[in-house]
């Protein structure tokens, strides 16, 4: 595939179908973040991975869907795998510096995905405390930062044309469809030399 189509079809995916994503294709993903830029070349993150249904089942309810719409993915079609990106208590590292880390290891995991035919989304409202629990992570050693979600996408995620007041994504929910709005290059190049 190439990298315009790869980049288009790398969306938030929130509705899954019940297929079990085993633990090898996890770490296939684990080895794109593996590549990933770090500042300092510091790699400060850690990863757990979650494909167990059991554990799959206990985290969903302790996460947040598309705040900006009236709706939420049913246990049916939630994920079937979850990565929780940590990062290790102990580094260097400014908080915006290792966010920026933590983004760019996110993407590539996602890209990822995406070119095994595999769809996520990014998770920043989780419940922190409870799932750190769940997944044993010590808190003494590690910040839980970013939880991707992920599986096989039930949905068609759709990019429209956005304007700047408006950017709400919305959903037609009995078609699976999903419609993310983005700016245009005019809109977001501010200027040409
Ligand atoms: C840092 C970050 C945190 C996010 N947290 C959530 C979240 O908690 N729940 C959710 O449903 N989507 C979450 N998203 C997904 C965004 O809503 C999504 O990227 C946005 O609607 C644009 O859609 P697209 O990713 O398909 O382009 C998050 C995205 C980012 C980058």
């Amino acid at each position: 595939m190439n990298l315009d189509n790869l980049l288009t079809i790398t969306r938030s995916y929130r509705s899954f179908k019940n297929q079990n994503i085993p633990s090898n294709i996890l770490m296939s993903l684990i080895s794109a973040a593996r590549l990933s830029a770090s500042a300092r070349n510091s790699q400060t993150l850690r990863y757990t991975l979650v494909s167990s249904e059991e554990i799959c089942n206990k985290i969903f309810p302790l996460t947040a869907w598309a705040g900006s719409i009236e709706w939420n993915p049913t246990i049916e079609e939630s994920p079937t795998a979850y990565i929780l990106i940590s990062s290790l208590i102990e580094n260097p590292l400014s908080q915006i510096t290792l966010g920026i880390d933590i983004g760019i290891a996110a993407q590539n995991i996602l890209l990822k995905a995406s070119e095994l035919n595999l769809g996520g989304c990014f998770i920043g409202a989780f419940n922190k405390k409870e799932i750190s629990n769940i997944v044993e992570l010590d808190l003494d050693r590690f910040n839980p930062q970013l939880l991707i979600a992920l599986g096989k996408p039930l949905e068609k995620v759709i990019l429209i044309e956005g304007n700047e007041l408006n950017l709400r994504y919305y959903r037609d929910t009995e078609n699976f469809k999903h419609f993310v709005p983005k700016l245009s290059l005019e809109n977001l190049v501010l200027k040409k030399f």
